[in-house]
């Protein structure tokens, strides 16, 4: 198969789709890789930051494609007398710009935080007013990745145009640095960034910071009713189901170089079971957030490893089609936990070659046989059954089937055997190459999963499904021959 470079892709895409999205030619699939917040928050320094990035080497994330290590908040020591931000000597000795070079000599790129307002969030210096200055200091720096904030905003914000203008300032002074700077919005969904950012920045967020929970309402993030329109306000203490439900509405705003973030991802934090972690990170891939692991990275557990490390999750990320999957149906299910939810959902999109990505989650507290039937599979294809997909014979694999055994991945932690993604580094280790940018090809279980059924024309997809938990499908129509080995 001829080799499509990302530039020429999302040209491709651009001229489908007829939109046009941020030309830094950034983020062509949602970017992955670590950000400091959620384990070290005002803690982040040097030591810690490296040990990870390292961490990231070893394990073998560098070579699945994460690739963004990413410093939040509290890194700064103000301003000095010229204006300029000054980074924290004691956190950081050999300043950000040493930090980043060293980095970078691990393949890596670095990112850094602020706020489009005077203020952090945890009070450090702002950007609002200092745009130009900021943005020329982190260019200096060799900073590749800026995620920027909305605290402190002094009321400029109530409008899309208040918040385009205070995020297009940032966005203008990045561009005009001249280098290459992903640009990741952190407004929280306010003023529907989603309507307003695709041609600013790269990925925006959604909604407010996703807690370390599965379901739990919060007072700081209200969301206590099946219907998800009552999910009124940002919030900064959400749930995994609130933010989701919140980001149904606006998926097919999302296109290459320019993403809904639903957060960071909490696998690893000790909040969520295995199965919602499971969830977790199938349902973010689906919907092509960014996926910025915050977990501790020298304290990774065999768990942790292997859903962060799944290829065949993140072959779905990575689709080079970029379409997020769509909710098709939910409904209320009996089964509710103490938290009083319980719902069933079923999302469906199309990936590239002809793939469907079919995701059957189950919010009860009792597993489940879940059933879709391929007139809802492909509903956006065309309503009741008139798509001609649902005529067609498909193939159903199973994305989580070749997860990674917990001795496997202990041995990698420890160093005892070869890292997961050494199989998609080619060159160094001598397997496969990862391919990302080409649909799997039939038969690569790493990155397809394994098949698991065939469903006939007009026919339904079942799967049983562990509560709080999801089956991942990757449908494949009988009748596709130009993926085949
Ligand atoms: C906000 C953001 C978080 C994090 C903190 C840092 O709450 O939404 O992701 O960056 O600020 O203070």
């Amino acid at each position: 198969m001829r080799a499509v470079s990302a530039s020429t892709l999302l040209a491709r895409l651009v001229t489908l789709t007829g939109v046009v999205a941020l030309d830094n030619g950034l983020a062509v699939t949602p970017q992955l890789g670590w950000n400091t917040w959620n384990s070290f928050a005002c803690s982040l320094n040097e030591t810690v930051i490296l040990n990870a990035a390292q961490r990231i080497v070893d394990l073998g994330f560098k070579d699945l494609g994460y690739e963004y290590i990413v410093l939040d908040d509290c890194w700064s020591a103000g301003r000095n007398s010229s204006g300029y931000l000054i980074a924290n000597a004691t956190k950081f000795p050999s300043g950000i710009d040493g930090l980043a070079s060293k980095i970078h000599a691990l393949g890596l790129k670095v990112g850094i935080y602020s706020s489009a307002g005077t203020l952090t969030c945890a009070r450090y210096s702002g950007s609002l007013g200092y745009e130009e200055k900021d943005a020329e200091l982190w260019a200096s720096w060799e900073i590749d990745y800026l995620k920027y904030d909305n605290c402190y905003n002094q009321g400029e914000e109530g409008t899309p145009k208040l918040s385009y203008d205070r995020y297009n300032a940032m966005g203008q002074a990045l561009n005009k640095t001249g280098r290459p700077i992903l640009y990741s919005m952190c407004n929280w969904g306010s003023d529907g960034p989603w309507n307003f950012a695709s041609t600013i920045a790269n990925s925006w967020r959604t909604s407010g910071d996703l807690l370390n929970t599965w379901d739990r309402d919060d007072a700081n993030c209200p969301c206590a009713e099946l219907d998800g329109l009552d999910c009124k306000t940002p919030g900064f203490r959400c749930s995994v189901l609130n933010v989701l439900n919140k980001a149904v509405y606006y998926v097919s705003k999302a296109f290459p170089g320019a993403w809904n973030d639903l957060d960071m991802l909490q696998v690893g934090n000790g909040g969520l079971s295995d199965q919602e972690s499971i969830a977790h990170f199938s349902l973010w891939a689906a919907f092509k957030s960014p996926l910025l692991m915050t977990n501790v990275m020298t304290k990774i557990d065999a768990q942790t490893l292997s859903i962060l490390q799944n290829p065949a999750v993140l072959a779905i990320s990575q689709d080079p089609m970029g379409s997020s999957v769509s909710r098709i149906w939910r409904h209320p299910v009996a089964d509710v936990d103490a938290n009083g939810y319980g719902e069933i959902q079923l999302f469906s999109g199309n990936l590239m070659g002809g793939d469907q990505v079919v995701v059957l989650l189950n919010g009860g507290t009792q597993a489940r046989e879940m059933n879709a039937t391929l007139e809802d599979i492909f509903w956006e294809s065309g309503v009741a059954g008139t798509a001609s997909q649902v005529q067609q014979a498909w193939d159903v694999y199973d994305v989580w089937a070749n997860r990674m055994d917990n001795e496997t991945a202990n041995a990698i932690i420890n160093g005892t055997a070869v890292p997961a993604g050494s199989r998609f580094n080619a060159t160094a280790r001598g397997g496969a190459p990862r391919v990302y940018s080409q649909p799997p090809v039939v038969g690569d279980r790493w990155l397809m999963g394994s098949k698991v059924a065939s469903v006939q024309p007009r026919g339904t997809v079942t799967a049983r499904v562990a509560a709080h938990g999801v089956a991942l499908l990757r449908l494949r129509a009988q009748s596709s021959k130009k993926n085949e080995l």
